[in-house]
């Protein structure tokens, strides 16, 4: 049986390769862990240490290579090796991003987007399918962050999930840090975004930290790039309160891979999520009693 938090709305934090002997020698005071497969599938030391930490804390699993999203087909031998440390490590969840991480066999460092049409919907639909079957249970597809619109794209990016669910049976990741990022970027409504997704189908938040970079006499004027290397920004912030005003508590992450800070900097930034979190079921219980 796998290792569930013990609220719904309990905080957990990105375990990456640098904390992983801190939090293994002083066991801090996390309500979960998410990782990355990728960064034990060819590290045994570090799987022997996550594999003892699964026993301590609930574990989610955020893969960044199973390519649902790639035309050539999902890597299957990516995916055994997956299935592998999953089977080994029991997470509650699993998920990735709706976008394609492989070309032509090559890895690439950044998530690319596709184009929201019916053919990506059949492609996404049949790996989506391939990769529930292949690990044996809900796969939970993530919102990218995006910079650019494709011209091509005959639905929105919430109808595309949307359908995505309806077809699969898949779950979703809601990156709240994500959706504030792209709407200021292609100029939507973040708010409007949350509202229109299907609350159900939601099992976990994530909230990241971005940067914000001028582009000359470009419109817009700013970009916001999704960096994971910063506190969260009080707008995402604002939007997550939102978010569980729509969905209800969720499991939410603090995701934070680049110029990593110390541990106790990431509880600081967990505390506060679930600190947001208990104002919105105050709230919420005032309103109803
Ligand atoms: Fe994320």
């Amino acid at each position: 049986m796998s290792r569930t938090p013990n609220a719904s709305n309990a905080a957990g934090i990105g375990l990456r390769l640098q904390h992983i002997a801190e939090v293994a020698a002083t066991r801090p005071p996390v309500a979960w862990l998410e990782i990355h497969p990728e960064n034990f599938i060819a590290n045994p030391h570090a799987a022997e240490l996550l594999q003892d930490l699964a026993t301590a804390y609930p574990i989610s699993v955020h893969s960044v290579g199973v390519s649902i999203g790639s035309a050539g087909g999902v890597d299957r031998r990516h995916l055994q090796r997956v299935k592998a440390l999953i089977d080994r490590i029991d997470p509650f969840l699993v998920s990735g991003h709706l976008a394609w991480s492989t070309h032509e066999g090559d890895y690439l460092n950044d998530l690319l987007p596709l184009p929201y049409d019916r053919e990506s919907l059949g492609i996404l639909a049949r790996h989506v399918d391939e990769v529930q079957q292949a690990l044996g249970r809900p796969y939970h597809v993530e919102n990218p962050s995006n910079y650019l619109g494709f011209g091509g794209s005959t639905m929105t990016e919430v109808e595309f999930l949307t359908e995505l669910v309806a077809r699969t049976g898949c779950r979703l990741l809601c990156d709240v840090s994500n959706i504030h990022v792209s709407g200021a970027n292609l100029g939507y409504d973040p708010y409007a975004y949350v509202d229109g997704l299907p609350a159900e189908a939601i099992g976990e938040l994530h909230l990241g930290g971005f940067v914000i970079e001028d582009e000359d006499g470009a419109a817009p004027a700013q970009v916001l790039i999704d960096t994971h290397s910063r506190p969260i920004d009080d707008h995402a912030w604002d939007l997550h309160a939102h978010a569980l005003r729509r969905f209800g508590p969720r499991p939410t992450l603090i995701e934070w891979d680049n110029e990593l800070p110390s541990f106790s900097t990431l509880l600081g930034e967990a505390a506060r999520a679930e600190a947001v979190a208990a104002g919105v079921f105050a709230e919420s219980m005032r309103h109803a009693g």
